[in-house]
């Protein structure tokens, strides 16, 4: 979603809030600004377009004793410059740059119309400018915290008011905003990659909070003015970590580091010992393990489908009913929450609105929400009541790749647990370890596959449609694929069970519709060889992702990318890589952006 900057401090201001918009880009781009405060004036540069755009427009001398910046990605108000961020309010004293939206902005708006303001924007933002501008009484933060009572809805905002030298003001409601707190600097940020480079020790602002800072000062306050102690704590990533490396892509990058992210993630948390999972985080009695009756998990995009991968799982080997829902439905529905069951909210960002919003919906029923979550501190793994972490390192091309088999790894690592409580043998259990513990070294072999699935893509990157096809555990992959191909090439991919082809679908098969098959040596697998017999039966082009040796499904396909031969319930790991690589390499071939997909942000924060 929107990315948010604020800088006071020593540092060429420009160069500092355009290179912290630059790494919070992923989060929001379709147009950029910032306003810089010197002794005369606020000086304001947007433009609709990349922050590459912006950072023409200006000037390398801009320099300042405290300024804001904002990435956004539109939700009111087309993309213009005009409705980019800072807003300022009709004298040019006060700038602001919003993340979240503003539900009473059209009350808000023709009050203020009524009044007299004259609007620059369509957008929600902007009021809040004009607000400040208004209720000032020369102090900005008991300024900011009458201003944000008014408001209704989501916000994390940076606010700087020309009368107040080297000073700004943020506050936080929905939309996360963290303080950086340096030597003789301080920042704001919507996001820790934003600032890590400056500073690795971060203050979380929770709902309710304002923070007022200097170059050597913060603050930090409720809103009747009432100081809160909060803990300064420290990041442990490190630069490299959010950079490219000698990689062209973050996605190719985030592709390539799964043999070592998977790792991370089950690190610490097998037990070979009684042959089970160890998660200390979950807050769970074994009783209360035991006692559990049903899983839920909610969740958006690729967590989701990684939810839907986990539920097969947990029914299979852990015999405990399983349901996935997407978030955003959740909430409005006036869920049922049931006695002796737990819900798991899956979220690389941590943030994700539907996710969140449905996740305090649940608890106020009196749920249990445990997180599964990349970003520590964020939103969801606060507020959870227990979880995991995944440790994948930052994701930040838009298109989440290694979130997602590290979701995987969790939740595997839960349902051993519970299988193991249940059903599930000693012997059955070390089994399940082995397996899962070769994973990183497959998913490498895999990697090491990566040309024949880039030639592939050079064969079908003209395809205007595509069919992901699987079964069983594979097909929550298939969708997962078809997704990856969607977001990054923008063909028009559909994920489908391989047997649903007949009842519907099937009628799209011709020359210019390919289909990719999941075959893995399963017990499915001769019913998905079936289903593709029908396929090319009727002249459709079939890319068949296998085990190694399988020289029948070989034989069938047009194309065949290979994986190792794995536990039948650990091919989701295996199948997803080519299917990543497949979506990278096509967008690559059409020529596409792809860490940043057209109208795609990698956080969304509004519902
Ligand atoms: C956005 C991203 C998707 C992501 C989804 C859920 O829509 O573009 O790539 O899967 O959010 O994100 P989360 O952070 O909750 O996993």
């Amino acid at each position: 979603m929107c990315g948010i900057i604020g800088y006071c401090g020593p540092k060429p201001m420009a160069e500092v809030l355009l290179e912290g918009l630059k790494r919070m880009e992923y989060r929001g781009y379709d147009s950029a600004g910032i306003a810089v405060r010197t002794n005369a004036e606020l000086s304001v540069i947007k433009r609709a377009g990349k922050i590459a755009t912006l950072r023409e427009a200006v000037p390398p001398e801009l320099y300042g004793d405290c300024g804001i910046g904002h990435t956004r990605w539109a939700t009111h108000g087309g993309v213009s410059d005009s409705n980019a961020h800072p807003h300022l309010d009709d004298s040019g004293k006060v700038a602001i740059v919003h993340n979240g939206i503003i539900e009473n902005y059209t009350v808000l708006r023709e009050k203020l119309s009524s009044e007299g303001v004259e609007f620059s924007s369509e957008t929600d933002s902007e009021v809040i400018a004009h607000l400040v501008a208004r209720l000032y009484d020369g102090d900005l933060t008991v300024t900011v915290q009458n201003t944000v009572q008014l408001l209704k809805g989501t916000y994390g905002i940076a606010v700087t008011h020309l009368d107040q030298p080297g000073l700004l003001v943020g506050a936080r409601n929905g939309s996360p905003l963290v303080l950086g707190v340096g030597e003789h600097e301080m920042f704001l940020a919507s996001d820790v990659t934003a600032i890590v480079g400056h500073t690795k020790q971060v203050i979380y602002l929770e709902d309710g909070e304002i923070v007022t800072i200097s170059a050597d000062e913060y603050r930090t306050t409720d809103l009747h003015d009432r100081s809160i102690d909060k803990h300064i704590q420290i990041i442990n990533w490190e630069l490299e970590e959010i950079e490219k490396g000698e990689y062209r892509h973050f996605m190719e990058k985030e592709i390539f580091e799964q043999p070592d992210s998977i790792l991370r993630a089950m690190q610490g948390r097998l037990d070979h010992e009684y042959a089970t999972g160890h998660l200390g985080g979950l807050n769970m009695t074994k009783k209360e393990l035991l006692d559990l009756e049903r899983v839920k998990i909610i969740a958006a995009g690729t967590s989701y489908y990684a939810g839907l991968v986990a539920s097969y799982l947990i029914e299979s080997i852990a015999r405990i009913p399983c349901t996935v829902e997407l978030a955003a439905e959740v909430r409005y529905r006036n869920p049922i929450v049931e006695r002796n069951s737990i819900y798991f909210a899956v979220s690389q960002s941590g943030e994700t609105a539907d996710t969140l919003y449905a996740m305090r919906e649940l608890q106020r029923k009196g749920a249990r929400v445990l997180g599964i979550c990349n970003v520590v501190g964020a939103s969801i793994p606060r507020e959870s009541d227990g979880g995991v972490y995944i440790h994948s390192g930052p994701e930040i091309a838009v298109a989440s790749t290694k979130a997602f088999t590290s979701q995987l790894t969790a939740l595997y690592i839960f349902t051993l647990l519970i299988a193991r409580m249940r059903h599930m043998s000693y012997e059955q259990g070390t089994e399940f370890i082995q397996a899962l513990e070769q994973i990183p070294e497959q998913v490498a072999a895999v990697l090491g596959g990566a040309p024949k699935t880039a030639e592939l893509a050079r064969t079908y990157h003209k395809a205007r449609n595509f069919l992901f096809l699987g079964r069983g555990i594979n097909y929550p992959v298939a969708l997962e694929g078809a997704l990856k191909l969607k977001e990054i090439s923008y063909i028009h991919a559909e994920g489908y069970s391989a047997a649903e082809v007949k009842h519907g679908p099937i009628a799209l098969i011709g020359p210019e519709t390919p289909s990719l098959f999941l075959v893995p040596d399963d017990t499915l697998r001769e019913k998905v060889i079936s289903n593709m017999k029908e396929v090319k039966a009727r002249n459709g082009q079939v890319i068949a992702v296998c085990a190694e040796g399988d020289d029948e499904v070989a034989a069938l396909a047009d194309h065949v990318i290979r994986v190792p031969r794995v536990h039948e319930l650990m091919y989701p790991f295996v199948m997803t890589i080519p299917l990543q690589l497949f979506a990278y390499y096509t967008a690559l071939e059409l020529g596409r952006d792809v860490d940043q997909p057209r109208n795609l942000a990698k956080s969304v924060t509004v519902e």
